[in-house]
């Protein structure tokens, strides 16, 4: 079955209000909301008094948490500064932690005076109810360690922590996943990679679930949803995003495959069962019968 691909524009919590009474419930969100560091955003404030901020995240993960059937996860992305923030306030709208996943930057750290560099950011992954409806194992092929002798024969499961999935910086390391305007400059600087949303909604949803991203940006989730058999909605305020969102589902490029992460994911057992058969492209013209956006 083609699953659906629901692209929302507006505000999350008016559109999250609006899932819910529809009865609509998510086996997995992925929240990734702008870090109030004061970037460059067209549609909303990104320099909010701190107290305001987390006020707002807390009834953002109040929202999510309505919106979830029992077990379900969510995977709240956030600088690792904020750490105390994030899991106070998922304490606090009742999730469970599980894991604080560190994703470690490839790049240089930031440097800092009178502390260590800081090279990693934190993926807070909860779930509503002390156990996860759905964890499946996933096993790499991480390369070998200089201190081991012998390969691993069925390579090794995913930790928390993850220091094999590059994150999109500017320059040429964005390299050819990160979208760009004609002048070559990234379109949106917060664009996560497809394999850091392959591995979440692998390891907490089976083929045929619903993920919803209240946070869209670029579309990720959609897209890798998508190819994975999830079906998703997807929440973005900004209007050229929603955009963005809708050429990224229709018009089909490489770089936004999933398909050559399942080699890296073979020693997984059922790993065909868990990845489901996705689309990678909605056929042309056909994008408003299989994608409902809700305007304004
Ligand atoms: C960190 S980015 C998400 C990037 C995304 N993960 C991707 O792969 O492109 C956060 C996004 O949230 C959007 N946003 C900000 N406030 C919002 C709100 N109240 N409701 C919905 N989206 C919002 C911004 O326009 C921005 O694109």
């Amino acid at each position: 079955m083609t699953p659906h691909t629901l692209v929302l524009e507006g505000d999350c919590l008016e559109r999250m209000a609006q899932l819910e009474t529809e009865g609509y419930q998510f086996a997995l969100t992925f929240l990734d909301p702008p870090f109030n560091q004061g970037k460059e955003y067209v549609c909303f404030e990104d320099d909010l008094p701190a107290e305001e901020y987390w006020r707002w995240m807390g009834e953002v993960c109040q929202a999510v948490y309505r919106l979830t059937q029992a077990g379900g996860a969510i995977y709240f992305m956030q600088r690792e500064k904020n750490t105390e923030f994030v899991l106070r306030i998922l304490r606090e709208t009742g999730w469970t932690l599980q894991n604080l996943i560190i994703w470690t930057k490839r790049t240089s750290a930031v440097p800092n005076g009178w502390r260590f560099g800081k090279q990693y950011q934190i993926i807070a992954f909860a779930t509503k109810g002390r156990k996860p409806r759905v964890f499946h194992r996933l096993r790499i092929d991480a390369p070998l360690r200089p201190e081991y002798k012998y390969p691993r024969e069925a390579g090794m499961f995913v930790t928390d922590v993850w220091d094999d999935i590059r994150e999109l910086t500017s320059g040429y390391f964005a390299g050819e996943e990160a979208i760009r305007d004609l002048q070559g400059e990234r379109f949106h600087k917060q664009q996560s990679p497809v394999a850091l949303l392959a591995r979440i909604i692998l390891s907490s949803t089976e083929p045929d679930d619903w993920v919803l991203d209240p946070f869209a940006g670029t579309g990720t989730t959609a897209v890798v949803a998508r190819q994975l058999g999830r079906h998703s909605v997807s929440i973005e305020l900004d209007p050229k995003n929603v955009t963005c969102i809708r050429e990224r589902l229709e018009v089909w490029r490489e770089a936004d495959s999933v398909a050559p992460l399942k080699h890296y994911y073979r020693f997984t057992p059922d790993l065909e069962q868990i990845w489901g058969q996705g689309v990678e492209r909605i056929p042309a013209g056909q994008f408003r019968q299989t994608i409902y956006t809700i305007c304004r």
